[in-house]
């Protein structure tokens, strides 16, 4: 949530080469962005309320109307939380002496008091934002000379964040993270921090990782402090294997179909793990007293659908929280539980936060992740990484079904049947491969023509297909903007039927098992209301009004079933003319609370 970037080098266009990067990390937020960079003593701002990837970067000079030539710049592209979307509540926000510029993703939760205190100095705000108090609050310790400002500035907020700060009279860039990613690039003789690793990966696959409550400080290398004991830290350099083209559209008119796409390779590249390790995962999961699986939006609807295939495939009872309602449960967690976080990024602060309960209780955590070196990944005891590679999308797509690949091989590893597991998802990737074709959008695409005005629809699927049900609403909800709910088949008679009338799309989630039977029965009662009933089989049904073939996989019906409602929602995105990309209100990687 929020993009941030900067760079320190030799290469003269910082400014540019930030904005450049920061459209890379657009996806993180869209609603406004700005850039600071400095030239001698001073620091200029260009800020602009609307979605940094339409900006054209070579008009920045004369926008500007100073010299932009500069060695050090930083960028936001901003998701509101305090404050509207204005110009002036845009990143960077200046110090009152305009000496010190910073740009900032999370809450400082004391703001409010803070604003308060300075006010009482003499400090006038420009914004209302959260963060300006940082600014302001950096100038006032200004006597201690910049670090030790900052660090006087930090130690006194409360909340998250990932600060980086220029100073007018100082070279060097600062930033220091208590919660929000922060990832230094190295390359040779530049710099680069960003929120995310798509931002430099055209420079560099050079990375160290920023760890809560530390501080680096960029000049002609880097120096990483710990800011409790103020004690110096080596990094370690990561090299990471994502190459720059599987961050980019490429052919495609967006991001979300071609991640759609790409799940004809993401799921063998998913199940392709270390079997011994499996096995190890499976036999924490086997001695665990009480294991629960956490994850927030679509990874939460992935730990549900888990928490059925654990039951089908294992005979396992496995817990389920979203990871803001974990900390209610943590009563009940204790050195012998085990938490399975789910995330694409790694980094929503919602299950960061039940991890961190987890751990305090002494539970061990199994990290489910994309992004490798990511918070989870570094404060698990274990981690899998599902190897999509970068998701850019703000709907996940590719990562929700390789979440599932894993999950679904975890529960044939506790039943010692690992190898059927890989067989069955195997046979389920080359079934993708040959589902995945323009034919197959062609017929999705008549579908969504005819539906594409619709207020409402609904979703409905029994068993393992009950959760995807739920994911399939979120995916239609988040891009197509149609109200879409989604339902367990048999509650239907309990109260939602009542919303049924006449050509209201009902999508029917028919997997070829024992649920079977009675999920027509009761796409039968939707019928019978005036429901227009949309089938996703590998079987036709008379009770379809229109049918959607998926392949016949047994166990991973979950993985092939979303699959289809993917492109629906896409789909219905671009015939309604919202960008699938970049949904309104929503961000990728939520690391707010
Ligand atoms: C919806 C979606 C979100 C995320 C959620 C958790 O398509 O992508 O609901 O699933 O914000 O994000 P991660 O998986 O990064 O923890």
């Amino acid at each position: 949530m929020c993009g941030i970037f900067a760079y320190k080098g030799e290469k003269t266009n910082a400014a540019e080469l930030v904005i450049n990067g920061l459209k890379k990390l657009e996806y993180r937020g869209y609603d406004s962005w700005g850039v600071a960079f400095k030239t001698d003593h001073k620091i200029s701002i260009h800020k602009e309320v609307g979605k940094i990837g339409e900006f054209d970067v070579s008009t920045l000079r004369e926008k500007m109307n100073v010299p932009i030539e500069s060695q050090m710049a930083m960028g936001h592209s901003r998701w509101a939380t305090h404050g509207g979307v204005t110009k002036a509540n845009a990143h960077p926000h200046y110090s009152q002496d305009e000496s010190i510029a910073i740009v900032h993703n999370g809450i400082i939760e004391n703001f409010a008091e803070l604003k308060k205190e300075l006010q009482g100095k003499g400090y006038e705000f420009r914004s209302e934002t959260d963060t300006e108090v940082v600014a302001h609050l950096i100038q006032e310790y200004k006597s201690l000379g910049h670090v030790e400002a900052i660090k006087k500035a930090l130690s006194r907020l409360q909340g998250r964040y990932a600060i980086l700060v220029l100073c007018a009279e100082d070279n060097r860039l600062i930033a220091a993270r208590r919660g929000s990613p922060l990832i230094i690039g190295k390359g040779e003789k530049e710099f680069f921090i960003a929120s995310d690793i798509p931002a430099f990966l055209e420079y560099t696959r050079k990375v160290m990782y920023l760890d809560d409550d530390q501080m680096v400080i960029i000049n002609d290398d880097a120096q990483f402090f710990d800011l409790k004991t103020n004690k110096k830290i080596e990094k370690r350099i990561v090299e990471i294997d994502w190459n720059p083209e599987s961050a980019e559209k490429g052919e495609f008119s967006h991001f979300m179909i071609k991640e759609i796409t790409e799940q004809k390779e993401t799921i063998t590249r998913a199940i392709n793990q270390d079997e011994t390790k499996l096995m190890k995962i499976a036999d924490e999961i086997k001695n665990a007293y009480g294991t629960y699986l956490v994850g927030c939006g679509t990874a939460g609807k992935v730990c549900l659908t888990a928490s059925y295939l654990f039951a089908k495939i294992a005979k396992r009872h496995v817990n389920v929280a979203f990871g803001s309602e974990f900390p209610s449960l943590q009563d009940f967690i204790t050195d012998r539980s085990l938490v399975i976080a789910v995330s694409q990024s790694g980094e929503t602060a919602d299950t960061l936060e039940a991890i961190e309960v987890a751990k305090k209780k002494g539970a061990k955590v199994l990290s489910i992740i994309n992004v490798e070196g990511s918070s989870m990944d570094r404060i698990s005891d274990y981690s899998i990484n599902i190897k999509a590679g970068p998701e850019k999308a703000v709907a996940s797509t590719k990562a929700t079904t390789a979440q599932i690949a894993i999950l679904t091989l975890l529960a044939y590893a506790l039943d010692k049947r690992l190898e059927e597991g890989k067989i069955l998802l195997v046979n389920t990737a080359s079934q993708i491969n040959d589902m995945l074709n323009p034919r197959y959008e062609e017929h999705i695409l008549q579908l969504a023509q005819k539906i594409q005005d619709v207020e409402s629809m609904y979703v409905i699927g029994k068993g393992v297909n009950y959760p995807i049900a739920l994911e399939a609403a979120i995916k239609l909800q988040e891009v197509s903007y149609i109200h879409a709910e989604g339902f367990a088949g048999g509650e239907l008679k309990h109260g939602p039927i009542a919303l049924i009338h006449e050509g209201v799309p009902c999508i029917a989630i028919v997997a070829n098992d024992e649920t079977k039977h009675e999920i027509i029965s009761n796409a039968m009662e939707v019928k019978a209301r005036g429901g227009y009933i949309i089938g996703i089989s590998p079987e036709s049904n008379d009770v379809f009004d229109y049918w959607i073939k998926v392949p016949e996989v047994g166990a991973a019906s979950p993985i092939v079933n979303i699959i289809p409602i993917q492109i629906l929602a896409y789909q219905l995105a671009v015939l309604r003319k919202n960008n699938p990309d970049m949904p309104r209100n929503l961000a990728k990687s939520v690391t707010v609370k």
